[in-house]
């Protein structure tokens, strides 16, 4: 039905998220009887962990589950993760600095209402996850294209920003890293940390895939400094991505800015997620076994993936991606996931959606699926790239 033309917001014309857009893509064709190996979503395959079910069952009859709760999220579950962070890394951290938020997602909103103004320029990792740039522009901020490809060991380096005219009014990072599974060494991290002090700068550290490291824990940003805003997730680690319980650790300074946020935002979390999450906390045993299984994927996709499929892929020490440089076989990421996917069933995601300037060199791989599916993943995709290379020659 056609009708008069009316505005559509020129701020909202963000480009898609395209792991998303191949997702739904892939939930198609299965729809439509196609055998699909999904590498493309960075969602764990394990459900979430047995005491939190138990806790949801055990609390549905009451009352208090039905109603919202405070913004900033129930007191208990405030308190759990304060507790949580003295647990893992040794830090004190105040109950009322814990904002509970719908997933990590409506965090970023969150901050970047709560620290800068339309026209402030935040420097973000490229590659780096998508959203923060999109809600970024959508916002009316401007982000700044920090390197973090192979030149710079994929990790931004700070005398990059020194060089620039004027420092950014933000600076975003991400350890362990989405879509490189890049750490951020510890040193690093606190030269980070202890130059956006000495610069004014206000740093937002994602540390969604804090847990999911295989080479030693990470460490958190608030070790460094207390001016940072920690931003954090059941959705990994915790194998609870659909239960949309996020968190930020914030500095005194913006908690009633926030707070003002959550309320008109969203009111608050879902409140029987926020009273079941706080047994996630007490989960390590179970989840523990869900890093043996990224472990096993790791290793059985680096080992068994074709080279020229691998190129020169970054590190991955950490979340469950590996990013493909398959600028051996093909520069047209876009392209070549469709063929892979039409021609394979296996979903990956084009590096486009996290580098609009390299991407087109990459493909990232999600592990967080079963051992079964990556066992079939190396399968097809070798035979894939020797009919690829043979119609090539
Ligand atoms: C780096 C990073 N941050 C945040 C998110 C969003 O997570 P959620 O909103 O489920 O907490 C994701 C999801 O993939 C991510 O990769």
């Amino acid at each position: 039905m056609s009708g008069p033309s009316l505005k559509v917001s020129n701020r909202s014309k963000m480009p898609p998220f395209m792991a998303m857009d191949v997702m739904r893509l892939a939930a198609e064709l299965e729809a439509d009887g196609g055998d699909i190996v999904h590498l493309e979503v960075g969602q764990p395959c394990s459900p979430a962990p047995q005491k939190v079910i138990d806790a949801l069952a055990a609390s549905m009859g009451q009352l208090k589950t039905h109603g919202y709760s405070v913004a900033l999220g129930i007191p208990e579950l405030r308190l759990r993760i304060a507790d949580h962070y003295e647990q893992w890394y040794g830090q004190r951290i105040g109950p009322e600095r814990v904002a509970v938020t719908v997933g990590s997602s409506m965090a970023f909103a969150i901050s970047f209402l709560a620290a800068f103004d339309i026209g402030d320029k935040i420097a973000i990792p490229n590659p780096g996850y998508p959203a923060y740039r999109n809600l970024m522009l959508g916002m009316g901020l401007e982000p700044v294209t920090l390197n973090a490809g192979p030149s710079e060991g994929w990790v931004p380096k700070l005398k990059d920003m020194e060089k620039w005219d004027k420092l950014p009014d933000g600076l975003m990072i991400a350890s362990p890293h989405n879509p490189t599974g890049v750490v951020i060494p510890d040193n690093e991290l606190k030269d980070i940390c202890e130059w956006c002090d000495k610069s004014g700068v206000r740093l937002i550290s994602d540390e969604i895939y804090h847990g999911l490291s295989y080479k030693g824990r990470c460490e958190t940003a608030l070790k460094y400094t207390d001016n940072v805003i920690v931003i954090n997730s059941l959705s990994k680690y915790f194998s609870m991505t659909g239960w949309r319980i996020g968190w930020m650790i914030l500095p005194e300074q913006l908690l009633n800015t926030a707070e003002k946020l959550a309320q008109n935002l969203y009111i608050s979390a879902p409140t029987p997620n926020q009273i079941a999450a706080i047994a996630a906390f007490d989960c390590s045993e179970e989840l523990d076994q869900n890093i043996r299984r990224y472990k096993e994927n790791r290793n059985l996709l680096l080992s068994g993936l074709p080279a020229e499929f691998l190129g020169n892929a970054a590190p991955c020490d950490g979340a469950f991606y590996i990013y493909a440089d398959i600028s051996a076989l093909s520069v047209d990421s876009i392209n070549f996931a469709k063929k892979l996917l039409d021609e394979t069933g296996v979903a990956t995601t084009p590096g486009v959606d996290f580098d609009p300037i390299n991407g087109h060199r990459y493909l990232r791989l999600s592990f967080a699926g079963s051992t079964q599916t990556m066992h079939e993943a190396v399968k097809r995709i070798n035979e894939f790239v020797l009919t690829y290379k043979r119609d090539a020659a």
